[in-house]
């Protein structure tokens, strides 16, 4: 065992956790980034279409409607000084990612390029407004690589490939992490005055998703296993266009420049369901319209997916039916779209320059998360108690900047913007903070739950529980839910966690690179999410952006504008039998906006 100090440990290398380590480091701190992949592998590459600053570069933006659009489109659950702070500090962030280098595509003056994004407009609600900034279709990728460049440049260190396991919690102060060298299986504790969560999402929980093997939620379940809660676990989000039957995001741009979704009639159904803003509504508005679609028999092939056709004569014909000069062509596509036309062209032979794309729903993005105030903070309670020396930014936390549904290209703001606003808190945190001590024997209880998996020879296999688990999810904690089929996979999904506990059986039981035992270990993250997901879904009875219910098809304001938070009752991380979980609704929204401005107070969305 090897046992390394530093005053800021940052676990996850996305974008989240660059700008922390960055920022923390810039203030002086002594930082180290512990990373379960190598840091340009993060999911943050992935992010494809833009991120969403008012710069108005192409149209008149102003900051305060991104926070309109922002606080609309999460269904009013957003907590509003959050989404304030998204929408002004944005703004320079992006210039602060093109000053360090971006290569931003550009309008012919030489300005950042904005396209349109579902959800964004201008003048509280008038019209879309382009407001994505983007780098073709790989802004994500563009601002991963570009914040790795700065941390080297600022002296950070990084611990590629381990991954951390345990968070050390030492007479109810944060002490450090346990993390193992992936390579040789070694255990490193890491002891620290500060530590920040940044490790992404857990869409692996559900069968079709846009999300890497990697997003398994293990940073939360750690956490969470501690003794934090969760917070708005019920809100998870569908992209509405993913690859048919992979998942792989097809990115919002595409609509941005102008593709529209069509059914098996070739009708632009979005008008009949958001008739102002069709196919740029908000995603839950999307991927709702897009199921009943296929319930209505209105799939394609009478199959569960549509077509987004982006296709130069489509896109021309509506674009000259709506009165707009603009009207592109097939380099103008392969310019904006390359990512997205490569993907087509090698996983499904589909070329869409002349052909539609076959998408569906897909699993996206996690609206829950770690509860933290605006500076990454954690806070435990619904008093916003800060836990000190513990933070989290990027999607595994809830900040709450995105309430019930995330707009586009927020994802990308809320790191950059929360992620800076971490690393500034620790840089100071850690002046005035001393370290706690280790407690004895700091990686006890997690390496006996390794050990435990690694000699495991019971009849199953993790493979076929991540499936179940995957399935069930899907089926009815997914797009449309109710009572009797969130009962059902929540029943389903303790069964799977007692046969985890009791009945596992992998083959490797060595040290070195053992990807069998931590696919395994990741399943263990995945079924708590999952449970803590389907409890927090049952006990919301209404219905509200990512989380739309058969049984209470209203949205509640007077009786749900209130956060729910998710705890595990016990102190055991690892019991071996099922574990009761308590849902309260006691934290309130920050309505700050709703009091400057009637605009922000909760009215019914219409697109
Ligand atoms: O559609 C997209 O490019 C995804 C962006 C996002 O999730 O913000």
């Amino acid at each position: 065992m090897q046992t390394h100090q530093y005053e800021a440990i940052i676990v996850g290398a996305g974008g989240a956790g660059l700008m922390a380590a960055l920022y923390a480091s810039k203030g002086g701190a002594k930082v180290a980034v512990v990373s379960k992949l190598y840091p340009t592998r993060s999911h943050t590459g992935t992010a494809q279409g833009g991120i969403g600053a008012a710069l108005g570069n192409l149209d008149e933006d102003n900051p305060l409607w991104h926070a309109y659009d922002t606080v609309k489109g999460g269904d009013y659950l957003a907590d509003q000084n959050a989404a304030k702070v998204l929408a002004y500090e944005a703004v320079d962030a992006v210039i602060e990612l093109e000053h360090m280098g971006l290569p931003f595509d550009r309008t012919p003056e030489g300005k950042i390029s904005q396209r349109r994004f579902g959800g964004h407009t201008s003048n509280f609600g008038e019209k879309p407004v382009r407001r994505a900034c983007h780098a073709a279709d790989r802004t994500g990728h563009m601002i991963l690589q570009t914040l790795y460049q700065q941390c080297i440049k600022h002296h950070v260190q990084f611990f590629d490939e381990y991954h951390c396991v345990d968070l050390i919690v030492n007479d109810g102060k944060v002490a450090g992490i346990v993390a193992i060298a992936l390579g040789t299986g070694e255990i490193h504790i890491f002891h620290g005055k500060a530590i920040l969560f940044a490790t992404g999402g857990w869409g692996r929980v559900w069968s079709v998703t846009s999300n890497a093997h990697s997003l398994t939620g293990d940073g939360s379940a750690v956490v969470y296993r501690r003794g934090i809660p969760m917070q708005d676990m019920e809100f998870y989000q569908f992209h509405p266009t993913g690859i048919y039957r992979m998942g792989i995001l097809i990115t919002e741009g595409v609509r941005g420049e102008g593709g529209i979704l069509v059914n098996r009639h070739g009708e632009r159904f979005m008008e009949k369901y958001a008739p102002k803003i069709k196919d740029l509504a908000s995603r839950d508005v999307v991927s709702r319209a897009i199921y009943m679609e296929i319930r209505n028999g209105n799939g394609i092939k009478g199959k569960d997916y549509v077509y987004l056709d982006v296709r130069p004569e489509t896109v021309n014909r509506y674009l000259a039916e709506a009165g707009e000069t603009r009207r592109i062509d097939r380099e103008y596509i392969e310019k904006k779209l390359p990512d997205i036309l490569d993907f087509c062209r090698t996983y499904l032979g589909v070329d869409p320059v002349s052909e539609p794309m076959p998408i569906q729903p897909t699993a996206h993005y996690a609206m829950g998360g770690i509860p933290t105030n605006v500076n990454a903070e954690v806070v435990v309670d619904a008093n916003w108690t800060v836990l000190p020396g513990l933070y989290a930014a990027g999607e595994c936390a809830c900040v709450s900047c995105h309430g019930a549904n995330r707009l586009g290209t927020n994802s990308l703001v809320d790191l950059v913007v929360f992620g800076r606003r971490g690393g500034k808190a620790i840089a100071e945190y850690v002046k005035q903070a001393d370290y706690t001590p280790l407690p004895d024997k700091p990686s006890a209880e997690i390496e006996a739950e390794l050990e435990r998996i690694r000699h495991s020879n019971g009849r199953t296999r993790p493979a076929e529980l991540r499936k179940t688990m995957q399935d069930v999810m899907m089926a009815d904690v997914g797009v449309f839910r109710e009572e009797r089929g969130m009962q059902s996979a929540l029943d389903c999904v303790r069964e799977l966690k007692q046969r985890y506990n009791t009945d596992l059986s992998i083959d490797d039981r060595g040290f070195k690179f053992n990807t069998d035992l931590f696919e395994a270990w990741e399943l263990g993250c995945l079924l708590d999410m999952a449970e803590a997901t389907a409890v927090s879904a049952l006990a919301r009875k209404e219905s509200r952006g990512g989380h739309s219910r058969e049984d209470f098809r209203e949205r509640d304001d007077a009786n749900w504008l209130v956060h729910s938070l998710v705890y595990r009752k016990t102190d055991e991380p690892y019991p071996q039998e099922s574990i009761e979980l308590e849902v309260n609704h006691d934290k309130k929204v920050d309505m700050s906006l709703a009091d400057e401005d009637e605009r922000f107070v909760p009215k019914v969305r219409v697109y």
